[in-house]
């Protein structure tokens, strides 16, 4: 992905020479567009316009002589964010100024325009604080703006070479803005490194590729990073992994990276699946968009993203990433319906499906992960079931927990991040729907609750450890409702993961 240079200048001092300056307007209760008094002249002379009212997502462009004679830019872009007013909730807001980055970004690949000025002079009712202002206008624009055109030669690109340059013009507290300006680029930049790996094609994008990202990641921003190979979870008992990687000739990995911060601080777990293809082995799927199994690494790539943030913004608290990756093939050597395998920790499962292979690979990867770093909560993510997109479609993630605190921290830092997540229950009757005659459990638990019952597959790795496993089968991709979330992967759970380490309180579990 290439970067964007985004800078923050005084108003006074920037003007007249970006390609295009852009304007919020919001929407008043009485239907007016409204926006800084700075701008009344030209909101005057476009006060009529049918086709402009403010609204989410609109935009209008404008091209001289402007009624307002200062504005020397080449054009103008005015952009909606809707109707609000002082009572608008932060959480809205934030989704509001993302939206808007998102078609700010959208009308600038149209028009190929690759340097823009953001005028951060708002309407009233949001004009108090800048620098949330910038971090959400950045964040969207950035996110909106991402492409990934690495496998077009020179021929079949496309003319237009993408954002380069953005320029956000301010008052007042201008450290403070940039500070906040400079975490919603790095925190937009680092998701679209997790849409690049998802965007990567199985056959260039393998376990291997995984650990070599993830030690030079950790590397360059002072991490740890461990990679256990075939023979070390040969040696360790990891039947799940080896059982789903064995019909592939890609070895397996199990990557490992370690935020650090010192003695005394909790530890939160991470897990992502990363399944660099999904052809469901013996229990092969249908040809039909086999292909999208490709982004059955998207947890996996989110964590690893997330830990890039977590790294530069330095938290007090310790966050370990597994990434358990493997490929799922149907080669000589596959794993067969009925095969029983032993897990790490020694957990026996009996095979009823090959393609239901998520949950050996977390299963072990958990197990170890809770065991070894003994962390106060796991959080996993996965693409893991067609199940939870039949239940919630597209538009949220499942959410499965042992903990309501958890939950309630997951809830709302996804609700913040424009990521909506939403609890499934769990419980014995579940349970049951794995029982094998065999072994301690099979791994499928038949047609319906197909999601929860993945869920309680994995809850038996989790013991009292407080646990919540995102189903991201549905939001990983073709999650596309959002101007700044352009069709293809989503990189969703980056921004969830990054906020609620951001919020991580001193005393998580009491009360
Ligand atoms: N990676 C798939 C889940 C998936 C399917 C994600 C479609 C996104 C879109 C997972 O490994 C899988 O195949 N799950 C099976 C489980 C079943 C065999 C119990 C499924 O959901 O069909
Ligand atoms: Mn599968
Ligand atoms: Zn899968």
């Amino acid at each position: 992905m290439k970067t964007v240079k985004v800078v923050v200048s005084g108003l006074a001092t920037a003007k007249g020479h970006e390609e295009l300056l852009v304007i919020l307007v919001s929407r008043g209760r009485d239907g007016k567009v409204q926006a800084h008094p700075f701008y009344a002249d030209l909101l005057g002379a476009v006060a009529g316009f049918a086709e402009f009212s403010g609204k989410k997502e609109q935009c209008l462009a404008l091209y001289p002589p402007f009624p307002a004679g200062e504005l020397s830019c080449r054009r103008l872009l005015l952009v909606g964010l809707g109707e609000i007013d002082q009572s608008i909730t932060g959480e809205d807001l934030a989704e509001r100024l993302r939206l808007a980055g998102g078609a700010i970004a959208g009308h600038c690949k149209k028009q190929h325009i690759e340097r823009l000025a953001l005028s951060l002079q708002s309407p009233e009712a949001i004009a108090d604080d800048q620098a949330k202002l910038g971090e959400y206008l950045v964040e969207g624009l950035l996110l909106g703006a991402y492409q990934f055109s690495k496998y077009k030669t020179k021929k079949n690109q496309e003319e237009y070479g993408g954002l380069k340059r953005v320029e956000l013009l301010g008052s007042g507290n201008l450290a403070a803005t940039r500070r906040a300006v400079a975490r919603g680029a790095h925190c937009a930049a680092s998701v679209c490194v997790a849409r690049d790996m998802a965007n990567e094609p199985g056959n260039h994008w393998t376990p291997t590729h995984f650990a070599k990202y993830a030690k030079k990641s950790a590397d360059k921003l002072g991490m740890q990073c461990r990679v256990l190979d075939k023979k070390e979870m040969e040696k360790l008992g990891m039947g799940g992994i080896l059982a789903v990687s064995q019909g592939s000739k890609e070895p397996p990995k199990l990557v490992i990276v370690d935020y650090n911060p010192g003695k005394g601080h909790d530890t939160v777990l991470l897990v992502g699946k990363g399944l660099t293809f999904d052809s469901g082995g013996v229990s092969l799927k249908p040809a039909e968009k086999m292909m999208d199994m490709k982004y059955d690494m998207c947890g996996g790539a989110a964590v690893l993203a997330a830990m890039a943030v977590i790294a530069v913004e330095k938290p007090k608290v310790r966050v370990v990433a597994i990434i358990p990756s493997s490929d799922n093939m149907a080669g000589g050597g596959a794993l067969k319906p009925g095969d029983v395998i032993r897990h790490y920790g020694g957990l026996t499962s009996e095979i009823e499906n090959t393609d239901a292979e998520g949950r050996l690979l977390l299963g072990d990867a958990i197990a170890y992960g809770i065991e070894k770093y003994q962390p106060a909560c796991v959080i996993d993510l996965a693409t893991l079931t067609g199940s939870v997109v039949i239940a919630l479609g597209h538009h949220y993630s499942g959410l499965m927990s042992n903990s309501d605190r958890l939950v309630d921290m997951l809830i709302g830092s996804g609700a913040r991040s424009g990521e909506p997540l939403w609890r499934l229950p769990l419980g014995e009757m579940y349970v049951k729907q794995l029982d094998s005659r065999v072994a301690d459990m099979k791994n499928t638990g038949g047609r319906y609750g197909g999601a929860i019952t993945a869920a309680e597959y994995l809850h038996h790795f989790v013991g009292e450890t407080p646990w919540a496993h995102v189903d991201i089968a549905g939001t990983a991709w073709d999650f596309t409702e959002k101007s700044y979330i352009p069709k293809g992967p989503s990189g969703i759970g980056v921004r969830t993961l990054v906020e609620l380490i951001r919020r991580w309180p001193d005393d998580p579990f009491s009360g």
